[in-house]
């Protein structure tokens, strides 16, 4: 049998053809008086391949029929195209209807909302945009993994039921087995966790962080990249229930060393895509963000702006700027705040580092003004926050203290303390949303359309 040549490689041809079989769905279909043309794609590129159907197939009929939406197999020839903007186009030789589609097919040629493809999430790949959107999404995952590996980080899988809140933020899913309708209590009421699968409480991870601080005990540079779960109720463009993150931690790393890998890498993955992604970039910068691609050129050849949260607070109470949450030392930026840093001041991305203890969690090292730790968020124009990280505090005393002041007990944290006992070592890391660079190198704005099937507040469908 004849292997199948994608849509892609048939257009990448360097020459004719005689016989090659190609597989896909119809994206349109025009009769001219002695054959059928159609518009073959099969996600391997945005481009769709021109099809030429002759009036003498012995299916002919059947091909006249054929509507948006179809699937079909084809063989025939590869020809130079007479048509304009192709360079070939298939004679079909043979036209198999594989599975046909009627004219209920959502996904017919006219513009469709945003709001509207999200509730046919599993159509939606099959459009221009999301099909670009996707085949981004898989590039980054590896240019991900490949800018790790060659710089000798360990992949690490860290769990996705965990027993800690890492962040410290009580925005956990409860993973449970207990019978919701008979629930086991204490004595004292509560509901009884040695009674239930793992016999204590477990959830699913915010952050693969401690874990991974584990293993970057022992393998120097690791990084974790999976999906973690947050049960915060933001209704945003740019919160998630569950999304994925990349987390690199680094022994022997202190918090400017944290702060060059997590530029050097959010450079890297921009370069990657603008030369593996060309083609759907270009469909990014026509439809949905005219400047996309002059922004993504900027950031990578400028140095991101590195400033203090101290300095940043001042600079925005006396921006002149009147902002919906008033700015004073000692709160959490907010999104107006970020945005305004980054792409009204600075006009550039923009590393804060330096917060106050009180804002920040448990595992973050305290700085010898005894009033700041080590955090450090990148910030990006149209997203705000893409990166958040630290160095983290590797002293025992200090980090039993921490722990105090946040009420955690270090009974739950024997395992982590213990890193801490056996070859402490200064390290760092951080973790970037996913998504969130997703939307950045894109220029889609919601975040539930950069992920395949969105969970956010009362939506998990599919
Ligand atoms: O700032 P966060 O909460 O940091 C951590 O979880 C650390 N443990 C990371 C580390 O140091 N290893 O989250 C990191 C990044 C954010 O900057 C943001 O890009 C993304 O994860 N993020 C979300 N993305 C989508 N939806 C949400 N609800 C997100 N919450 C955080
Ligand atoms: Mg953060």
């Amino acid at each position: 049998m004849l292997k199948a040549t994608s849509v892609k490689a048939a257009l990448a041809s360097s020459a004719p053809q005689d016989e090659i079989l190609v597989n896909g769905w119809v994206r349109t279909r025009r009769d001219a008086k002695t054959f059928s043309f159609i518009e073959l794609n099969d996600g391997s590129c945005l481009k769709n391949l021109q099809v030429i159907a002759d009036a003498g197939l012995p299916n002919y009929a059947e091909i006249q029929h054929l509507t948006t939406g179809a699937s079909v197999s084809i063989t025939g020839s590869l020809v130079p195209s007479q048509g304009q903007g192709q360079k070939w186009e298939l004679k079909a030789g043979e036209l198999r209807v594989l599975g046909g589609a009627d004219a209920s097919y959502p996904l017919q040629k006219k513009g469709h909302t945003a709001e509207f493809l999200r509730e046919i999430s599993h159509l939606r790949p099959r459009s221009n945009l999301f099909g670009s959107v996707f085949r981004v999404r898989s590039r980054l995952a590896f240019a991900i993994h490949e800018f790790f590996q060659n710089r000798g980080f360990v992949y690490v899988h860290t769990p996705i039921i965990t027993g800690s809140d890492c962040e410290g933020a009580g925005e956990m899913f409860r993973v449970t087995t207990l019978d919701l309708l008979n629930v086991p209590r204490t004595p004292e009421g509560a509901v009884d966790a040695a009674q239930d699968f793992f016999k204590r409480n477990t959830y699913l991870t915010v952050s693969g962080q401690l874990e991974a601080e584990a293993f970057a005990c022992a393998f120097s540079k690791v990084y974790t990249f999976g999906p973690t779960f947050r049960a915060e109720n933001s209704n945003t463009s740019r919160h998630a229930n569950e999304f994925w993150m990349i987390e690199p931690e680094m022994a022997f790393t202190d918090l400017a060393g944290n702060m060059d890998v997590a530029e050097e890498f959010v450079k890297h993955l921009i370069t990657d895509v603008r030369q593996h992604c060309a083609e759907d970039l270009e469909l990014f910068s026509k439809f949905v963000d005219k400047s996309l691609l002059e922004r993504l050129d900027f950031v990578v050849q400028r140095p991101f702006q590195r400033i203090s949260y101290t300095e940043a607070v001042e600079l925005l109470r006396t921006s002149g700027k009147t902002f919906e949450f008033p700015v004073e030392y000692g709160i959490n930026l907010q999104s107006e705040h970020e945005r305004f840093l980054t792409e009204q001041l600075f006009k550039c991305p923009v590393t804060v580092f330096n917060y106050p203890k009180e804002i920040k969690p448990f595992y973050m090292r305290l700085n010898d003004d005894d009033r700041t730790v080590t955090a450090m968020d990148v910030l990006v124009p149209g997203i705000g926050e893409i990166v958040g990280g630290s160095q983290r505090e590797e002293r025992l005393d200090v980090l039993l203290a921490s722990m105090e002041r946040h009420h955690l007990d270090p009974k739950d944290y024997g395992w982590y303390l213990d890193l801490r006992r056996y070859g402490t070592v200064p390290h760092a890391g951080f973790g970037l949303g996913f998504e969130r660079m997703l939307m950045f190198v894109t220029g889609v704005g919601n975040i539930r359309d950069v992920i395949p099937f969105a969970r956010t507040p009362g939506n998990a469908a599919f």
